[in-house]
């Protein structure tokens, strides 16, 4: 008998031809709407596998009422959002989607290190908004970084890949994480420093590790404080690893000089929330991944990786 899949979102045209030749498909007809939660719990019942996105909490509620559940494939390199030990006590396979995201990730934490450092957006709305009077020395003057001192907090595979483009910009690079790589440090030229050092010394200070018990509110306004006054901050990685309380105050305070942020505690953020209001910040709507050949490309892992598990193989992106 045909396994039941159960897709969070509308899926491409050739992913879901893909699953439906092999599989029983339903899924949440939407492109742009988020299923509600009451959709979701009522759908997993009758799902052997699941395929859901970053903006659904597969909690207890989901995981109890999942009594087939197999596997759930995440269409995130993050699996933050699933009670990854709940899931595997129930054994449930969880898989995510590294490696294709990783450049496209790291162009878009570039980008916005340098649209923040060099004012682009508040540039760019001046313009627009009549402002621009003529040239001027220190109008829109932001901070340099060729050859600036670039800090990378966890030095994954995306960490890595920015580390390489901050080459090109010929930055002085740190980093931190659990664990010291040596061989990174020996391809990349980047040094292992304690968090304190990495938040002293750098210009610029890049959040590139994931989510966990661990490093929820790992940069708080204790270590915003240690950072320099000139320094930017850049989290392309997760809310909350950032506390977004700490930031504000900070940046009231004057005790960094500008943050890009692609993502948030509360995603969507509130359109009134307090870090929109700061000409210095750098927002956007968690566009990391976004491009179409990558997100194409995540879908299709996502289904591979859900296929592999419900027909009896070990996925390949398995995380548990
Ligand atoms: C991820 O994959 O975890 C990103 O946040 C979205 O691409």
């Amino acid at each position: 008998m045909k396994k039941k899949v159960f897709i969070t979102r509308k899926p491409p045209e050739h992913v879901l031809k893909y699953l439906q030749e092999r599989f029983i498909v339903d899924y949440w007809d939407e492109e742009d709407i988020e299923i509600p939660r009451k959709e979701l719990v009522n759908k997993v019942p009758q799902t052997d596998g699941l395929l859901c996105l970053l903006t659904e909490k597969i909690d207890e509620e989901v995981l109890e009422n999942g009594t087939n559940l197999k596997v759930i494939s995440n269409l995130a390199v993050g699996y933050n959002n699933i009670e990854l030990e709940k899931a595997t006590s129930r054994e449930i396979m969880v898989t995510n989607t590294p490696g294709v995201l990783t450049e496209t990730t790291a162009d878009l934490t570039f980008a916005l290190l340098l649209a923040t450092s060099r004012r682009l957006i508040e540039a760019s709305n001046s313009l627009r908004e009549g402002n621009w009077q003529t040239w001027s020395p220190m109008y829109m003057t932001g901070m340099d970084v060729y050859g600036s001192t670039l800090g990378i907090i966890g030095l994954g595979e995306i960490g890595a890949a920015v580390a390489r483009r901050a080459k090109g910009f010929n930055m002085k690079l740190l980093y931190n994480s659990r664990n010291p790589k040596p061989d990174l440090e020996a391809e990349l030229d980047i040094e292992y420093t304690d968090l304190d050092t990495l938040l002293q010394t750098s210009d610029f200070v890049c959040i590139l590790t994931p989510l966990t018990q661990e490093t929820k509110n790992f940069i708080t306004l204790k270590q915003l404080k240690k950072m320099k006054k000139s320094a930017v901050l850049v989290n392309t990685a997760r809310g909350g690893i950032v506390n977004e309380a700490d930031l504000i105050q900070a940046l009231s305070e004057g005790d960094i000089w500008g943050a890009g942020l692609d993502v948030f505690e509360q995603e969507p953020i509130d359109v009134n929330h307090p870090l929109l209001q700061f000409p210095n910040v750098v927002t956007l709507p968690h566009i990391g991944s976004a491009s179409i050949q990558t997100r194409t490309k995540m879908w299709e892992l996502a289904a591979k990786n859900l296929t592999e598990a419900l027909e009896g193989k070990i996925p390949s992106n398995l995380v548990n």
